[in-house]
Formats: structure tokens, sequence, C-alpha cells
């Protein structure tokens, strides 16, 4: 697939609130998110969060620290189970399914804090995210078991692929823990396409990189969307990079949404700056 999107395209409404890019209405939702809550003990960390996000929309999850963002992705894949609410992905209820199960329903990650198989090579690790997306047994051919088959070559060649996309083929057997932190970065995102997402949930890609790391990560991004016609929602503190890329964007305060809305609305939204502001003031 290699389609083209426009950079700034109009978000039509739709009900409860939600808004798509207008390019994905008529098409079911990627993400259907309805009331969703989680207490920790006396602790209310989420509380009635709702979205909707377009099949190949870019999606922003923003607000300060500790607002609930990274809690949100792992009510999403099941890492923590929802005390409240529900969530649709491609109009499947993910309600009593494994982190597993969910990524197989079409919902990849990736983590606040690189999480790499640092002592297996960067080929191997994309493979593991692979392995994730088929049937047949694979993780054994990964560890080596098996011997060098016909599907572990296969194996190879796809994840060679999905390494060529972010122009990192050429580091395919080091050990992924020798790679600088940004390209770490780009295998993490890597391994989590090769499971064959619907959507792909990045918390904080661009945390400890420079300048043109990020600007590359913000082209990336697209190119992601563009090329595998799926879905991107980001947490990021970033907010060049939020602003730049996301079309739709939701704003987490004390667990709760305080805003939705494009760029421009959510940049002029007095409830916003309140959030970050206070936040500077308390720190
Ligand atoms: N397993 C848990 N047990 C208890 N409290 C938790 C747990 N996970 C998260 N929390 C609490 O939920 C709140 C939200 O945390 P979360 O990590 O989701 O914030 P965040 O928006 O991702 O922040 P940051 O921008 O710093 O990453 C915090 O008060 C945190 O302490
Ligand atoms: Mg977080």
């Amino acid at each position: 697939m290699n389609n083209s999107y426009e950079h700034k395209p109009k978000l039509v409404p739709y009900p409860s609130n939600a808004f798509v890019p207008e390019r994905d209405i008529g098409k079911r939702p990627v993400l259907e998110v309805n009331h969703l809550g989680i207490d920790f003990g006396g602790l209310t960390a989420v509380d009635d969060f709702s979205i909707i996000v377009g099949r190949t929309e870019i999606a922003g999850l923003i607000g300060p620290n500790g607002a609930g963002k990274t809690t949100v992705f792992n009510l999403l894949t099941n890492v923590y189970h929802p005390t409240r609410g529900s969530i649709l992905v491609d109009g499947m209820s993910t309600a009593g399914k494994s982190t597993h199960q969910v990524n197989h329903m079409g919902i990849a990650r990736t983590f606040q804090n690189i999480r790499l198989f640092s002592n297996l090579s960067v080929l191997d690790n994309v493979k593991v995210g692979l392995h994730n997306s088929m049937k047949e047994n694979f993780f054994a051919a990964v560890t080596h078991s098996f011997g060098y088959g016909k599907a572990e070559k296969k194996a190879d060649a796809q994840a060679l692929e999905f390494l060529d996309f972010f122009h990192m083929a050429d580091l395919a057997n080091a050990p992924a823990g020798s790679l600088p932190y940004g390209a770490q970065r780009r295998l993490e995102i890597a391994r989590a396409l090769a499971t064959s997402p619907k959507i792909i949930l990045l918390d904080e890609p661009a945390a400890g990189m420079n300048p043109s790391e990020t600007a590359e990560l913000m082209e990336n991004i697209r190119r992601i969307r563009d090329n595998f016609g799926i879905a991107v929602m980001l947490i990021e503190h970033d907010m060049k990079l939020v602003m730049n890329i996301c079309e739709g964007i939701c704003v987490l305060d004390h667990g709760k949404v305080i805003a939705k809305g494009t760029p421009d609305e959510i940049k002029s939204n007095p409830k916003v700056v309140e959030a970050y502001l206070g936040k500077a003031k308390e720190a």
C-alpha cells in the first residue's frame, strides 16, 4: 500500500463528542473506547475516558506528568484490566482477553522505557514480533532449536523488510542492546509493526531524542500510517511533534479528559494551558 494522505485533513464530528478524519468516515473506527476507568485501591488513575480513533488517524494523547496516559495504554492492551468501561478494537471487545490476544486483535505498542531483548540480535527482536502475528509456533525457530529451516528463512526475509523500512537492515546481526538509543526506539517500533497491528500505540517515542532524531521520527510516523494504512496513537511531551503530526488530540489531566480537538483547538484551549501551567507551578 502506498496511499498518501493530506497532512491537515478536516476532522468531522462523530457521536459522543468524538472526531475522526474525514477520510475515515463511513469506515468502522479502529478503536472505540467508552467510559474507561481504573482504580488502584483508593486512587482513581483514569476515569470516564472515551475516545474514537479513525482507521488511518494519527491521534495524540497528552497531559502533564502523572495524568494517566501510560495507564490508558496499559488499559488498552489489558496489561491492566479496566475497573469500568469498554474497549472495541475494529468492533470487537477486548474484555477478558490476554495482552497477547489483544495484540492479535490488532493493537501493538511500544513502552515509555524501551523493552527489547537486548541480548538477542536486532533481527531476532523483529522475529519475536512476527511470531506474535503467526498461527504456527515460530518461537522455537526464533531460538534456533529448529535449525535453519525454510520457514525461518522466510521470517528472516520478512523481518529484514521491517528493518529496511527504518533503514537499519545493516544492523540486523548486532545485539539489540548495543544499538544507540534512537535506533533502539526504532527497533521497538519495527517489532511492534511486525505483529501486523491495525493501530500502534507509541508511549513517548521522542523521549531522549535530539532534534534531528525527532524530525526523523515524525517522518517515520507518517510513513507508518501511509505505508501500512494503519492508525497511530502517541503519548508525547514534545509539543512540536504532537502539534505537527496529530490530527485528533485528547488531553488528560488527573485521570480525566479535559479537552479533545484538532491541534489548533487544543493549543488555544484555556483548560489545557491551565493544566500545563498549573503543573509547572507545582513543580
Ligand atoms: N500499578 C499501579 N498501581 C498504583 N498506582 C498506579 C499504577 N500505575 C499507575 N499508577 C498511578 O496512576 C497515575 C497515572 O500514572 P501514569 O504512569 O499513567 O501517568 P503518565 O500520564 O503516563 O505520566 P508520565 O508523563 O510521567 O509518564 C499516577 O498517579 C501513578 O502513580
Ligand atoms: Mg507515562
